[in-house]
C-alpha cells in the first residue's frame, strides 16, 4: 500500500529553485496496478525514485505499507529497497564487461526482484 501526501521535490540551482514536484498525493492499493504518465520534465522519474526509496522528498509524507518512509536515513531506506521494492529500469543497469550468467543469479536471489521471462533464455545463453 502506497500513499503520498503533498509530497514536494524542489532543486536549488544557484540563486533559482526547481519545483520538481509541487504537493502530489497519490494512494496506491495493494495488487493495483498503476502508469505514470505525463510529459517530459513534469517529475515521474523524480517520482519514481521517491517511491522507489532511491530518494528522499524535500517535504510531505510517504507511507508504504503504514511505515513512514519519507524521513527514513540511508540505511533504512536500503532495507526497505531490499525487502519491499523490485525495480525493472529503464536502461536494464547492466555492469560493463560482466558476463550475462553471473550476473542474472545476482539479479533473481535479490529480495523483491522482478525476474522477466525473457530471464530465463539468458542461462541457455551461458557460455560455461
Ligand atoms: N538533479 C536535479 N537537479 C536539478 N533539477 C532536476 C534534477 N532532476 C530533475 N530535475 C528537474 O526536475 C524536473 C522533473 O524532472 P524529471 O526528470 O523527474 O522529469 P521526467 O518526467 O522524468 O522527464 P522525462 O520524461 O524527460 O524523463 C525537470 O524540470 C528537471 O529538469
Ligand atoms: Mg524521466
Amino acid at each position: 500500500m502506497i500513499k503520498v501526501q503533498d509530497l514536494k521535490k524542489l532543486y536549488r540551482m544557484g540563486t533559482e529553485t526547481i519545483y520538481a514536484l509541487n504537493g502530489v498525493n497519490l494512494d496506491i492499493s495493494r495488487n493495483e496496478y498503476v502508469a505514470l504518465m505525463g510529459p517530459s520534465g513534469s517529475g515521474k522519474s523524480t517520482l519514481m525514485n521517491l517511491l522507489g526509496c532511491l530518494d528522499t522528498p524535500s517535504s510531505g509524507t510517504y507511507q508504504l505499507n503504514q511505515t513512514d518512509v519519507s524521513k527514513l536515513n540511508d540505511d533504512d531506506l536500503a532495507e526497505i529497497r531490499n525487502k519491499e521494492i523490485g525495480f525493472v529500469f529503464q536502461t536494464f543497469n547492466l555492469l560493463p564487461g560482466c558476463p550475462l550468467w553471473i550476473m542474472w543469479p545476482c539479479h533473481s536471489c535479490m529480495p523483491g526482484s522482478v525476474v522477466m521471462p525473457g530471464w530465463k533464455r539468458l542461462d541457455r545463453l551461458s557460455p560455461l
